[in-house]
């Protein structure tokens, strides 16, 4: 019995690395190929249209070593132009994916060579920069991890890519983008969690084990809180950094865009539990996933020490800085969709954008006028928050992400360590379509 469970175990463990992973050393070259495809749901008889890239959803897992350069062939089989941005790493500016900024549009039948260049290790997200709102809810998104030069001994790690779908009775894909509804709310937000791909998918770990969560959000719009009842989980990474001080994971709003990395002990005790992964933030919370916990002796816990980076941008850096820009967040009336989102009232491409000096630290503040959520997501840079409404409220962590609640004011404090122009913008794909994007120049 007890041979049998663990033949299943390595059986399960080896066909998810044969379907979704791929490693990429120095010199090879990675494929991608954009397209139209299906996939198929389990409560539908027919599948659903989607597009995807390799026939993959969620797209390939992207694994690369720190310190290499990975390069990714994009091909592009759809009918409409795209590009991909590699969200969260800190590359040439040219790499960044940013159609009519870093690149022109990849037209159908074309392709594009990225070359990054992978500094930094970390969990990080791959998705389109072209019609987004449309392009990545059709599917088209994926995780890149770049693992750390020196590895610790993880028993496991557990990769949890979340996502949401708006699905019809029939199985498809709810065609209309950009709807006045979409645009007057948080943007679409859909009727079919998935993680990755699944629906509510148990996962088997054995007793004993620490295992490293990777958890992503790459959703249009749906914040998740994240819980993992029944465990203890502690937050070491946030938007692919290690955190400044290790902290558990309570009320972590993780939206569009955020990552974390959680260490989680599974019990010597607990075979045969289960332990379920949900979602607090809406009213009724429901579960994403479970962890189901092997028969079987427990396996002996690895002990080690998680490394932090308390000295990576630090709070004090910004002491002495003044606030260098406020972009006011707020909906108008106009624009191509109707309703436009703006920052300072400009919708993009006619932005209020910003020129920073390279290696000097600025203080930039967001200013939400409006009654909906918007998570401000800044290309190439990580920052720190450092004031919420006018009060100190430094996080223990960096981020390339942070939510703005309603009429909330967040102080953020970054210092630009890469030239070129990189966009920011809200992570709510609807809001960003209807304009709510600017550029920070960098010695530009
Ligand atoms: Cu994931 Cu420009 O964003
Ligand atoms: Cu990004
Ligand atoms: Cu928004």
């Amino acid at each position: 019995m007890m041979k049998h469970t663990k033949l299943l175990i390595s059986l399960t463990a080896c066909l998810l690395a044969i379907n979704w992973s791929q490693r990429a050393s120095a010199s090879e070259v990675i494929e991608l190929e954009a397209a139209m495809g299906s996939f198929k749901f389990p409560f539908f008889e027919t599948e659903t249209p989607v597009w995807h890239y390799n026939s993959q959803i969620p797209g390939p897992l992207i694994r690369a070593q720190q310190g290499s350069t990975l390069s990714v062939n994009l091909t592009n089989s759809l009918d409409e132009p795209t590009t991909i941005h590699w969200h969260g790493l800190r590359i040439d500016n040219a790499m960044d994916g940013v159609p009519g900024v870093t690149q022109d549009p990849i037209q159908p039948g074309d392709s594009f060579t990225y070359d990054l260049e992978l500094s930094e290790a970390g969990t990080f997200w791959y998705h389109p920069h072209f019609n987004n709102s449309e392009q990545l809810e059709r599917g088209l998104k994926g995780v890149l991890i770049v693992d750390e030069k020196e590895q610790q001994p993880w028993s496991r790690e557990l990769i949890l890519f979340l996502d949401d779908w708006r699905l019809q009775k029939d199985g498809s894909i709810y065609p209309h983008f950009n709807t006045p509804h979409d645009l007057m709310h948080d943007g679409r937000w859909g009727n079919v969690p998935t993680v990755n791909g699944k629906v509510k998918p148990d996962l088997t770990v054995r007793p004993g084990e620490r295992i490293r969560v990777r958890i992503i959000n790459g959703a249009n719009a749906r914040i998740f809180l994240p819980e993992l009842q029944g465990l203890q989980a502690d937050v070491i990474a946030v938007d692919g950094r290690p955190v400044s001080n290790i902290f558990p994971l309570e009320q972590f709003y993780l939206s569009p865009g955020n990552r974390i990395d959680i260490d989680i002990t599974i019990p010597e005790n607990s075979a045969g539990k289960k332990f379920a992964l949900v979602d607090g933030f809406p009213r009724n919370s429901y579960q994403l996933a479970s962890l189901t916990v092997a028969e079987g002796p427990a396996l002996k816990t690895p002990e080690f020490t998680v490394k932090t980076a308390g000295d990576f941008i630090p709070a004090e850096m910004f002491d002495d800085v003044a606030v260098s820009k406020t972009w006011d967040l707020n909906a108008f009336r106009g624009g191509e969709l109707g309703i436009g989102w703006g920052m300072n009232q400009q919708f993009w491409p006619d932005a209020d954008g910003v020129d920073f000096e390279l290696g000097r630290p600025q203080k930039i503040v967001f200013q939400n006028s409006s009654a909906r959520l918007h998570p401000m997501h800044i290309h190439g840079v990580f920052f720190r928050v450092l004031e919420r409404n006018g009060k100190p409220a430094v996080e223990p962590f960096t981020r390339d992400t942070v939510l703005v609640g309603p009429r909330e004011t967040v102080a953020i404090g970054l210092v630009p360590e890469h030239k070129g122009i990189w966009v920011a913008h809200c992570h709510i794909l609807e809001h960003a379509e209807a304009g709510m994007m600017t550029s920070i120049g960098v010695d530009n």
